[in-house]
């Protein structure tokens, strides 16, 4: 397929999106090549990685990848895969380690990533095998933000505060701590699952899909909700958001959210009122927040995507999630559940147990939403379905440009973020200049 094909699939001018783009096989081939070797991709939190030795396997697109902390205490992200055959130098999900010792032949790797023993190297390997030059292949560029640790294979890529842009602000609200201090984050779990479900669905729909509150009607008749003890109704604590001023905004670079301004008073609505000391934690945190940020303290964070496929909750349930790509028609969901680190156990249980009836494949919540893209995925693979594309028209041309806290805003429910999500997509698999891909240039590509 051309490049000149991809583009005329993304029809963000007249809002109509070819569904192969969801489903094709050589389509995702090349995401695979242009977008996940060079955009910035969310890889794991330090709070995993707390000690000299600690590892987590995370993965970037579909590779296998080793966060770690070495023994001066520095983190790498390294590819797992041996330089020798390739086989995974590490298979366990997380740990502690001097050394990563490959199954196969056991060569085996620093937490530096350098290569260190070669079994039987004086006979079979003198002054033919260089070690230096057989290290773990490790990311062209790694930062640690407020905690969470982003990579990209690309040196070129530009620096991770650039690719963010202005959604840094809102991905800022999500990683500080409640009381509004940077940072100090922690992850409490990680759930992962497989969906038969094409990536794009699940992190479109972060974007800002507020359209979509129908598919959880059932959930918000039953109220699973922080103060559900209470026979309050809904899935969230939403008090809060139902007086605030609700915004859409997209980014040149890709991203997308929806996120609240507070009134001017930003008073404080209980939310767990069934529980006065966990409402008594958050109710502290909320006035020290004001008094720490000011006016800045009226945005709220709700929901977002982080170009290509990092996912944030910015409320409750808080956490990332990133959708790990496995083919055009298989997702890989990994939710990383975020608490202030230093709240006392009482708030972090209560919170984890929130966390676990809203998410995830046994959560009440997020089963709604994989059933609609796991079914969408499989109806969109037909020979017939392939031929009509999917429509994108919604508030088309309602949206502002500059808006509060950065980006084009739209004031109502909208898929502008959508829109501007997959031009941005198209633009990648067109192989197109960094100037370009963040926006800073509409014109040429390489
Ligand atoms: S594949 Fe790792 S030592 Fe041979
Ligand atoms: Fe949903």
């Amino acid at each position: 397929m051309t490049d000149v094909q991809v583009i005329k699939m993304v029809d963000t001018t007249n809002g109509e999106i070819d569904r192969n783009i969801f489903v094709d096989p050589e389509i995702y081939r090349r995401e695979l090549e242009t977008v996940f070797t060079r955009a910035w991709l969310f890889v794991g939190h330090e709070s995993q990685i707390s000690n000299k030795g600690d590892f987590f396997t995370s993965r970037m697109g579909e590779e296998s990848v080793i966060l770690c902390r070495d023994k001066n205490e520095k983190v790498h992200v390294f590819l797992n895969s041996c330089r020798h055959r390739g086989m995974k130098v590490c298979r366990y999900e997380q740990g502690n380690t001097s050394l990563f010792t490959c199954p196969y032949h056991s060569w085996s790797y620093t937490t530096e990533g350098k290569l260190q023993g070669v079994p039987q190297f004086k006979n079979l390997y003198d002054g033919c095998l260089e070690r230096d030059d057989w290290s773990l292949i490790e990311v062209a560029k790694l930062k640690v933000y407020k905690g969470t640790v982003w990579a990209t294979w690309d040196a070129e890529a530009p620096e991770f505060e650039a690719y963010l842009g202005d959604a840094l602000i809102h991905l800022d609200q999500v990683l500080d701590c409640r009381d509004g201090r940077p940072g100090g984050s922690e992850v409490i779990g990680v759930h992962k699952w497989i969906i038969p479900a094409n990536w794009k669905f699940a992190a479109e729909n972060f974007l800002g899909d507020t359209y979509h509150n129908p598919s959880h009607r059932s959930v918000d008749l039953i109220g699973i909700g922080p103060s559900s003890k209470s026979g309050s109704v809904g899935r969230r604590n939403d008090a809060e958001l139902e007086q605030a001023q609700h915004i859409w905004s997209s980014f040149p670079q890709g991203h997308g959210l929806h996120s609240a301004i507070a009134p001017a008073d930003n008073e404080y609505v209980g939310s767990y009122t069934s529980e006065p000391e966990i409402e008594e934690y958050f109710r502290s945190a909320h006035e020290q927040r004001k008094e720490r940020l000011g006016e800045q303290a009226r945005l709220l964070p709700f929901t977002g995507t982080v170009f290509p496929n990092t996912s944030y909750h910015g409320r409750q349930p808080r956490g990332l999630c990133v959708w790990h790509p496995h083919s055009p028609t298989e997702t890989e969901a990994w939710r990383f559940f975020l608490v202030d680190a230093d709240a006392p156990e009482s708030v972090k249980d209560y919170l984890r147990h929130y966390y676990m009836r809203y998410s995830g494949p046994a959560g009440m919540t997020e089963q709604d939403d994989m059933e609609n893209w796991l079914y969408a995925t499989r109806a969109s693979t037909g020979t017939i379905a392939r031929r009509y594309p999917f429509n994108y028209v919604q508030s088309k041309n309602k949206f502002e440009k500059n808006g509060p806290y950065g980006g084009d805003v739209s004031f109502q429910i909208t898929e502008q973020n959508a829109r501007n999500y997959y031009d941005r997509w198209a633009t990648y698999l067109e192989k197109s200049s960094w100037q370009v891909l963040m926006g800073e240039d509409q014109g040429d590509t390489q």
